[in-house]
């Protein structure tokens, strides 16, 4: 069906959003904006988790009432989604009327079919994860007014490490057990159901070991919606708040049944490591109780960590999103977060690769590019770029036929979710724009040869296009910029992935200048990198180690762009390179930097290379040259590139 709908968790608002919070809402957006490029019709659904005993817990210490104490920080939601470009179709709040009555329409129906019966809970419960810890059900309610539950200190959470407080209460319990074979026949008949397939594995071996029945309902916690029937509880919260993903859509609501309709099953469900089991076990279970279809996927990603450890308010490192908008853009930031860190696993948020990512990725490949293209025009007047009737130089239909790969490998990373994946992919597309800029030489050829110099003018607005229009899910405003100045009218849907992969290599483009897309990051005060050698440095060298400059001229060294890279079996610290270097030819070189970069990271960038150094046998293979690099302030190996592409082979002097 031409529609996809998707979600995010929706968050407790105990504090304004962190930077945890935006990397869960930007995949959904990412997603979205992928499948708005397709033409599909798209509902995006984000929101807050504002019932519960952590959430009272949190105004009573505020002194103030649950329901002020929630109000005051939707703003500050609503506020950094917009900031940051999150285009949700709509926001539910868990004190929505609608979702109220929802919810209990739903817990109701679990009432009819039998699934739900009364018991008594006694066990530990952790309320910073709201969850039930274990799941023991009691015959006899012990004197509850004797036991303070929040008094009482337990056993460690299992998940989160905090501690948990005995709880003795009556609850309704939902017969979860009777569901492990339908979860575990599901599992099997559905086995995309869970990404990635860690995750899946997980799910797997808990549902194995055997389920029991859930405990749904409170009747220590006032701040919460009523259960049906039985004003004493409450439906436990994450019950409630699992709900939203169809109450607003319209579920519970007679109005509304054909959006509900049209809308459910969701496409992706997005949520974190932490949340798995209510998502893959519980959630699925009550659908099912329910009659209801099941999600489609369920998109699980790792923790963005701060100094390799979870960002928490007690470690005092949440990262604040709006600190890095005002800092940085929050463009830039979305790139980062879908570059860098994979989504299976944790991945930890460092600044510095932020900017290094601005100023190599975004300023120097990207910005740089169309800003030459444009500057180049402007100066010979050629700012409207017709395409030629046929396209016959080897150079361009290299190019085009890259250009097909790339939308071709770009979308299967993009339907596994491999997002970072897919812009390296991206990226080493963008490099081979830029050698073949360089190594044409426009700005030789405009005088002798206008033909030419259109040609190739025309050719590299041909690769930003299809640049800007992949990349438009991930930096939407920046892209449409960039296409304005390459007089691309952009219309999502319109510009369709499967119209996209047609290439169009016959646009005629209306260039116009604009200001930088991106701007470089300067060094910092103080960092060495702005510092002017000092004289002392020099003197500093024994004399006796100087060399002549013909011991310098030696060594023969080249730039190589990167054209293969692959991991080595037998060995943790390299990487198989093949380097292109122009009249050297392609060459096998190893490099001790596999703790530092991906191969795909590495694929159509350029380095240095030692060219003349005997070749040396590695792991049973031999390397021809060695790369240079430089280790960074956190010791990670940097290659060292040109600050611009130069054609392959080009000697240092
Ligand atoms: N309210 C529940 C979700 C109910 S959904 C029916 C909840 N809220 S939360 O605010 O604690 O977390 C919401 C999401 O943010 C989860 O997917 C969680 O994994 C994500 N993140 C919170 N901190 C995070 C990081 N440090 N890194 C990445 N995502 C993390 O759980």
């Amino acid at each position: 069906m031409n529609k996809f709908y998707i979600t995010t968790p929706i968050y407790y608002v105990t504090a304004k959003p962190h930077l945890g919070s935006l990397y869960s809402t930007l995949f959904a957006d990412v997603l979205t904006r992928w499948h708005k490029l397709q033409g599909k019709k798209t509902f995006f659904l984000t929101g807050t988790d504002e019932h519960g005993q952590k959430v009272a817990q949190a105004a009573q210490k505020a002194g103030m009432e649950p329901k002020a104490f929630v109000d005051q920080f939707i703003p500050a939601y609503q506020e950094t989604w917009k900031k940051f470009e999150i285009d949700y179709t709509h926001f539910v709040r868990t004190t929505d009327p609608e979702h109220m009555r929802g919810a209990q329409t739903f817990v109701q129906k679990l009432i009819d079919t039998g699934d739900i019966y009364p018991a008594v809970y006694e066990g530990w419960y952790c309320t910073p994860d709201e969850t039930f810890v274990t799941h023991e059900i009691g015959h006899t309610q012990k004197d509850q007014k004797s036991v303070r539950p929040e008094l009482i200190e337990g056993p460690l959470c299992p998940s989160c490490s905090r501690t948990t407080v005995f709880v003795s209460e009556s609850t309704y319990f939902f017969k979860l057990s009777a569901y492990q074979d339908k979860l575990l026949k599901f599992y099997k008949d559905h086995p995309d159901f869970i990404i990635p397939k860690e995750r899946a594995n997980e799910v797997l071996s808990f549902v194995e070991s055997g389920l029991k029945d859930l405990s749904i309902s409170r009747t220590t916690v006032p701040w919460g919606i009523p259960f049906p029937k039985d004003p004493e509880h409450t439906i436990y919260v994450w019950t409630e708040a699992l709900c939203n993903y169809i109450t607003a859509i319209g579920y519970g609501n007679p109005a509304k049944q054909e959006e509900f309709k049209f809308w459910w099953p969701a496409d992706v469900q997005v949520l974190g490591k932490d949340i798995v089991r209510f998502h893959a076990v519980f959630w699925p279970a009550f659908l099912m109780a329910a009659d209801l279809p099941l999600p489609k996927q369920l998109l699980v990603h790792g923790w963005i960590k701060v100094d390799e450890q979870k960002m928490s308010k007690s470690l005092g490192n949440v990262v604040d999103p709006m600190a890095l908008y005002d800092a940085y853009g929050p463009e830039p930031l979305r790139y980062y977060l879908m570059r860098q860190l994979p989504i299976n696993q944790d991945g930890n948020f460092n600044i510095e690769e932020l900017e290094t990512r601005i100023t190599a990725d975004l300023a120097n490949d990207l910005g740089n590019l169309l800003n030459r293209l444009v500057v180049l025009a402007a100066k010979y007047e050629s700012m409207a770029l017709h395409a030629p009737k046929i396209w016959a130089g080897a150079a361009e239909l290299d190019l085009r036929d890259e250009s097909l790969n790339t939308i071709q490998e770009f979308e299967a990373f993009m339907v596994d979710f491999q997002f970072h994946h897919a812009l390296a992919r991206l990226w080493k597309f963008i490099h081979q724009l830029n050698v073949y800029f360089h190594t044409q030489e426009p700005w030789k050829v405009a005088a002798k040869d206008p033909k030419k110099f259109a040609e190739i003018l025309s050719a590299t607005a041909h690769g930003l296009r299809l640049v800007a229009l992949l990349l438009w899910p991930v930096m939407p405003s920046k892209m449409e910029r960039m296409l304005q100045s390459l007089g691309v009218t952009f219309v999502p849907g319109e510009h369709s992935l499967e119209d996209i992969k047609l290439g169009h290599w016959g646009q005629t483009f209306m260039l116009t200048k604009i200001e930088n897309l991106f701007e470089k990051i300067e060094p910092k005060e103080g960092s060495s990198s702005s510092e002017v050698p000092k004289s002392e440095t020099i003197s500093a060298v024994a004399e006796d180690s100087f060399i002549e400059i013909t011991d310098l001229t030696k060594i023969e060294l080249r730039v190589g762009t990167i054209v293969a890279c692959e991991t080595i079996e037998k060995s943790d610290k390299l990487l198989k390179m093949s380097v292109d270097l122009g009249e050297l030819g392609v060459r096998q070189i190893l490099g001790g930097i596999r703790k530092h970069y991906t191969p795909d990271e590495l694929i159509g960038r350029q380095g240095l290379f030692v060219c003349n150094l005997k070749p040396r046998k590695m792991v049973g293979l031999e390397s021809h040259g060695m790369m240079l690099i430089a280790q960074d302030a956190n010791g990670k190996s940097q290659l060292m590139d040109p600050a611009m592409v130069v054609p392959n082979g080009t000697r240092l002097q």
